[in-house]
């Protein structure tokens, strides 16, 4: 309005005087130099402010450049609801993060210092003409990326044979790409719906992991690794456990053994949760060996015994994850030796035992045998018995060379795959 009457005034100096007149008694004195910058051109901006991307925490600068700005003023707004953050070199919003540099004549930069992401957004550079001319520029704030605890799973326990789901949830900016692994760097395995086969990858993509028909295999500490090119990447570890009742294994439940000697006795157990394991003795009866569940029962000797870690028994147990190796060494047999040992494993789950037997193997070759599986075990056929069977007093040679046997029989019955 005031323009329009300005361009009539041109033709009327008696008129411009009044209006200056009137404009000093508005007090708006900043205007009283238009009617000189009529002749100039028109304010205009030079190019286009570039949008730009900056972490959050650091500054973000936004460049509006204007030529012919003559007496009009640069501002700066915030273009979603226009607040104004600057007017030429003055920063008029309550904002200690925001200023705004003016370079070389013709840029006005405003900066935002230690970004937030709620600055994230376009801000407007404005010259005061009327019309008044605008230019935008944006400003993208990068957030790295981050785990929201509470809406991610913690760890858990599963029976197996039953699903789950490990979820990882994850903000940031750009949106991170959620990524599960295994911590020990072992496999994952993923059964597809619908299928028996367990897949095998090194990692797998998006932020929930469903794991169907759960295997003991599969039981370990999974990593959900969120990333978006902005460091750092997070993870977040998830301890899965796949529970079951123990289970147990002695690879050879027949043992040998001349009397005087060391022998170890093994079980293998699978449990999960940790079983409680422990050795017992079991009682012999007239009709062989009695099974610990029967033996005081039907008989009425005396029951099994625990035994304890001591100069006769050494006891350990080795584990390594949900699997261990029971260990008894009852040492310097004696005929009192003689007998079943089980080793049983317990947990919340169940309870398992294993039976072994441990029997004495006659080194002289007159001794009486009263075992006939012993026999065969030690000697088999005739020739070999004799060959075998030595005569010398002392017997060394025959007492190594079976040993020797023994050994190899145990190697024989060990399974190949137990330390894979
Ligand atoms: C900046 O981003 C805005 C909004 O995304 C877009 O409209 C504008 O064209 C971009 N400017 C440049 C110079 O790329
Ligand atoms: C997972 O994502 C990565 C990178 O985005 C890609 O290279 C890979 O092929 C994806 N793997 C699967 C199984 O989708």
């Amino acid at each position: 309005m005031e323009n329009r009457n300005v361009s009539l005034n041109l033709n009327a100096a008696l008129v411009v005087i009044l209006i200056m007149t009137a404009r000093l008694i508005d007090g708006i004195a900043q205007n009283q130099h238009e009617s000189n910058s009529q002749l100039d051109p028109d304010p205009e901006f030079i190019g286009t402010i570039n949008n730009v991307t900056y972490p959050a925490g650091r500054e973000a600068i936004l460049a509006c450049s204007v030529r012919n700005l003559g007496k009009n003023k640069v501002g700066w707004l915030r273009a979603s609801d226009q607040t104004v953050l600057a007017l030429q070199g003055r920063v008029v919003t309550h904002n200690a993060r925001i200023s705004v540099m003016h370079q070389d004549m013709h840029t006005w930069k405003l900066k935002i210092s230690k970004l937030r992401e709620s600055d994230r957004g376009c801000y407007m550079c404005q010259i005061n003409t009327s019309p008044m001319k605008k230019q935008v520029g944006c400003i993208d704030v990068q957030v790295p990326p981050d785990i929201i605890n509470e809406e991610s799973s913690a760890d858990l326990a599963v029976q197996e044979g039953e699903d789950a789901t490990l979820v990882c949830k994850a903000t940031g900016n750009p949106q991170p790409r959620v990524i599960w692994r295994r911590e020990d760097g072992e496999m994952i395995l993923i059964r597809k719906p619908g299928s028996r086969e367990l897949m095998r990858v090194e990692a797998y993509n998006g932020s929930s992991l469903k794991l169907l028909r759960l295997e003991r295999r599969q039981m370990g500490a999974y990593l959900c690794i969120a990333s978006n090119d902005v460091p750092p990447a997070v993870s977040k570890r998830v301890s899965l456990s796949v529970q079951f009742a123990p289970m147990v294994r002695a690879p050879s439940q027949l043992l040998g053994t001349p009397l005087g000697s060391d022998v170890q006795l093994e079980c293998q157990v699978e449990a999960s949760p940790s079983p409680v394991s422990y050795w017992l003795k079991g009682a012999r009866t007239s009709s062989g060996f009695a099974s610990i569940s029967t033996a005081s029962l039907e008989t009425g000797s005396p029951g099994p015994e625990m035994l304890l870690d001591g100069p006769k028994y050494g006891i350990t147990e080795k584990r390594d994850g949900y699997r261990g190796i029971m260990l008894l060494v009852v040492r310097s047999f004696s005929p009192s030796d003689v007998g079943t040992y089980h080793c049983v494993s317990t947990n919340s789950l169940g309870r398992a035992e294993g039976t072994l037997r441990l029997y004495e193997i006659k080194l002289h070759p007159g001794a009486s045998a009263s075992n006939d599986d012993q026999l065969n075990f030690i000697s088999g056929p005739e020739e070999a018995r004799n060959a075998v069977a030595c005569r010398h007093p002392s017997c060394a040679n025959c007492a190594w060379l079976s040993l020797l046997l023994l050994l190899r029989l145990r190697l024989w019955l060990r399974p190949l795959a137990w330390h894979a």
